[in-house]
């Protein structure tokens, strides 16, 4: 990827939405801009559109340095998230639906994760890998024949939807709607997902709500029955005499199915594109597949970078790289930069499918909210990677990704591909 010339850092307003209209090299020039002249730096939230049911917030500390990333990470007790972790407070009604773990401090925080980590333990992920594949293999099954499809909706996206709805245990017939209130809690921004003059904030309670009543039917049905799926072992689920209550249990799910699906699906979508734009390294890896796989899937979730950013609160008065920040401060880390940082990594606007050491932050930084998901992510773009230079070899993108627009995800909508069906 080539810069254009870095932007003055005045210039640069993160809250503009139009920014994040920009393509990918203008917005990291920016963020090379801020990095080298003003690596933390505050900048005032967006304007809340007409009849927007709060005002603006107070602003915002923008941590862009990979060092400080990591700091803010792992000192969870100055920099919480049981504050908010998006840069706008929301309204208390949208903890019921949207007040999972990953807004949360220890003592709940922990007590949340250590009982649903054992849905992603090494064995509990060991038997979902023929799920994976089987669900790897329907995909291209489906489009193989055509020659040609819109790789994010049809091959991208339907893989990381299936196996969170398996792994909850919901039905197939419900995965369609699970999908489309994803993308609207994901998409606020986006006009495609949420048109405009629809309230935002109504819409993404709309989903949650449609979401957590989806669990809780589920639960209805699954309680006592001892089922192999992870829904019935967090309804059995019992760590030091505790067990999840069934509000927990939706937005855990809410959670679940919106952190494991677009996050997912745009790693694949973003490595893709970066494998047809970076020709010498598919080859490189298509020569020796296996003995890559690990490095280049770090190297992909490090380039899509799929979460742009996460947000803490200071809960006192504290100084990061000597910026002094007062108590109640937010602080924003885009995790976006710091995969790009030049003090952490060589040649960052390039694709290296060898890349190592490989310190990204696409997963988050080393704390107690690095993502639960991060194993199950891995394995799921293993196999779709490995299909995908199996069965459909000579794949091209064959138009411009069509963008999300959002500051928090790094989101391709559409992009069309094609493959020779002789090839497949
Ligand atoms: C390439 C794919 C993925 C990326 C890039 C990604 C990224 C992230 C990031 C950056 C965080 C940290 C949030 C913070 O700083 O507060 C996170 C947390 C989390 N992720 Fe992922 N994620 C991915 C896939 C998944 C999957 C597949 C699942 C589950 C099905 C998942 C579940 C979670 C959960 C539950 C958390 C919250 C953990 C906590 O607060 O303790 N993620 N993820």
């Amino acid at each position: 990827m080539k810069l254009p010339p870095l932007p003055l850092v005045d210039s640069i307003d993160l809250s503009d939405l139009e920014f994040w209209n920009r393509p990918d090299p203008e917005r990291e020039a920016a963020f090379a801009a801020l990095r080298r002249h003003r690596p933390i730096s505050f900048h005032k939230e967006f304007e809340p559109p007409p009849g927007f049911p709060f005002p603006r917030g107070p602003g915002y500390w923008a941590v862009t340095k990979h060092a400080d990333i990591l700091e803010v990470s792992r000192t969870p007790e100055v920099f919480c998230s049981g504050k908010g972790t998006n840069i706008m407070d929301l309204p208390p009604a949208f903890n019921e639906f949207f007040g999972s773990m990953i807004a949360m401090d220890d003592p709940r925080h922990g007590r949340l994760r250590r009982i649903v980590s054992r849905g992603f333990t090494p064995r509990a992920l060991g038997k979902l890998e023929p799920i994976v594949q089987r669900r790897a293999r329907e995909t291209i099954d489906r489009v193989m024949d055509s020659g040609a499809c819109d790789f994010v909706t049809e091959i991208a996206a339907p893989l990381p939807l299936e196996v969170v709805c398996d792994l909850m245990g919901i039905p197939e017939s419900e995965t369609k709607s699970v999908f489309a209130h994803t993308n609207v809690i994901l998409g606020l921004g986006d006009p495609e997902y949420v048109p405009i003059g629809t309230n935002p904030i109504a819409a993404a309670l709309t989903s949650g709500k449609a979401l957590a009543d989806l669990m809780s039917e589920l639960a209805k049905h699954k309680e006592g029955k001892h089922g192999d799926d992870l829904t019935s072992a967090l309804l059995d689920a019992e760590v030091d005499g505790e067990t999840l209550t069934p509000p927990e249990l939706a937005s855990f799910f809410v959670l679940l199915v919106v952190a494991g699906n677009e996050t997912t699906r745009n790693a694949i979508s973003h490595g893709m594109k970066a494998l047809c734009d970076y020709p010498d390294q598919r080859r490189k890896w298509a020569a020796d597949f296996e003995g890559l796989v690990d490095s280049a899937v770090e190297e992909i979730v490090r380039w899509a970078s799929p979460v742009i950013h996460f947000r803490r609160t200071a809960t006192r008065d504290t100084e990061l790289s000597g910026q002094p920040i007062r108590a109640g401060d937010k602080v924003v880390i885009w995790y976006s930069s710091g995969n790009r940082d030049e003090d952490k990594f060589e040649r960052p606007y390039e694709l290296d499918v060898a890349r190592s050491p490989n310190e990204h932050v696409g997963f988050g930084g080393p704390g107690p909210h690095f993502c639960l998901g991060a194993q199950l992510a891995r394995r799921e773009m293993r196999v779709m990677f490995r299909e995908l230079f199996r069965r459909l070899p000579d794949l091209e993108i064959t138009g411009a990704p069509e963008m999300l627009r959002s500051n928090f995800i790094h989101g391709i909508k559409h992009m069309p591909c094609e493959w020779s069906k002789r090839a497949a």
